[in-house]
């Protein structure tokens, strides 16, 4: 995991030294634009000090394809959540810089502005934090590479979007963190067959399998599954936004490689516990788990039909469910009716 922060560090470390010369406001000075939220989602949480406008939506669209953005320009955010895979990269855990492996799986972004806590771990809480993380851990921040320092701040067009965006042609980190989030908060998903079908009255939406599917979803004694992926009377994130423990990447002694949350939290009962993922899209974003350690959805489903793996901390959630062959398939279908559709505007911008 450390691997992971550094990979995230190097990216953002020559945007990070550009910064705080002098005191400027980081407050974008644009119109507010209202972010079309889709059949499915609840309304949209916006923070007061960072409402989106079509010019820092623009600037953080651009800073999120941007391989400038990393230390040797190799690399921009959409290499590890590329838009062709929902924004995930199909790895089992991301490559950084330099080939350097992570350990850890790339989430979408997509509705991710809705999540209580960034990360597996949930080390940061906002979609800005998630952005300045990296940047906020010295330790992390090994090696500067003051070369690189300007590279942002010397392009004139750069210049001239964050004056358009935030008043003047400052370029600092602060900055470039709303603007990434302000995109981020546009990555909408939504409007899938299973949102029609619950929410939008449709009720030939869901196939007969998908809609037996559905069923075993949500039954406690059978598949358990909205107990930590949750679903709304209004609408479904299809997370608790909490962290649990489902044994998978548990050892054969027992232990975690990564111990997930208890990294953030120190306690016990919090190790190998990783956050509750969305299930929307989720036929498109193999493979599965923050280690990638499932290929298919098929082997997410017999994975808790066995109960997840032992582990000294299961969550009680993880129960003896029944699962007959019929009631899997039949949750496979259903998880397929998950994918949406996802937010125009969200792909490469033109040069
Ligand atoms: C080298 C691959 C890589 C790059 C480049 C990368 N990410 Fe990530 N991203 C990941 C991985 C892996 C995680 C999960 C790490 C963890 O939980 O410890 C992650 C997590 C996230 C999350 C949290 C989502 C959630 O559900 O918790 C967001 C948001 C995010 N990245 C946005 C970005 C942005 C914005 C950039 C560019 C500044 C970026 N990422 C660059 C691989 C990458
Ligand atoms: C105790 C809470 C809990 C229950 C019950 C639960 N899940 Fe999960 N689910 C999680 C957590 C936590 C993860 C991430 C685990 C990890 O990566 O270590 C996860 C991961 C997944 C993933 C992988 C998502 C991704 O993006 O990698 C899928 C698919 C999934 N669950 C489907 C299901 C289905 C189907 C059921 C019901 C049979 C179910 N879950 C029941 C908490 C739960």
């Amino acid at each position: 995991m450390r691997r992971a922060i550094l990979i995230a560090a190097t990216l953002l470390l020559p945007i990070a030294l550009t910064g705080c010369k002098r005191k400027v406001s980081n407050k974008p000075i644009g119109k507010t634009v209202q972010i079309h939220v889709p059949l499915g989602l609840p309304a949209l949480p916006i923070p007061a000090d960072n409402p989106p406008t079509a010019e820092t939506i623009a600037l953080g669209r651009r800073l999120f394809y941007d391989t400038h953005v990393s230390v040797d320009n190799t690399l921009s955010c959409a290499s590890c959540h590329d838009p062709k895979a929902y924004f995930t990269d199909g790895k089992n855990v991301s490559t950084g810089v330099r080939g350097s492996l992570g350990t850890r799986n790339a989430p979408t972004i997509l509705n991710a502005a809705y999540l209580p806590f960034q990360f597996w771990d949930g080390r940061a809480i906002t979609l800005e934090q998630q952005a300045a993380f990296p940047i906020a851990n010295p330790v992390e921040m090994s090696q500067p590479h003051a070369a690189d320092v300007s590279k942002l701040g010397d392009d004139p067009q750069y210049r001239s979007m964050f004056k358009s965006a935030f008043g003047t042609d400052d370029v600092n980190i602060e900055r470039v963190e709303e603007a990434l989030a302000s995109f981020e908060r546009t990555a909408l998903t939504g409007n899938s067959a299973f949102d029609r079908y619950q929410y939008g009255g449709d009720k030939t939406a869901l196939t007969p399998a998908q809609l037996r599917g559905f069923m075993v979803y949500l039954d406690p004694t059978r598949g358990n599954c909205a107990s930590c992926h949750s679903v709304g009377a209004h609408d479904a994130l299809f997370t608790d936004g909490e962290f649990h423990n489902t044994g998978q990447g548990v050892n054969d002694s027992g232990s975690f490689s990564d111990v997930g949350r208890f990294h953030e939290t120190k306690i016990a009962t919090d190790t190998g516990a990783f956050k509750t993922p969305t299930l929307r899209n989720i036929a498109g974003t193999a493979p599965y788990m923050h280690d990638g350690g499932l290929k298919t959805l098929k082997a997410v489903v017999d994975f808790y039909a066995g109960q997840g793996n032992s582990s000294p901390y299961l969550d009680p959630e993880m129960k003896k469910i029944h699962l007959t062959g019929q009631d899997r398939t039949d949750l496979v279908e259903f998880l397929q009716s998950l994918t949406g559709d996802v937010a125009p505007n969200l792909g490469p911008p033109d040069k």
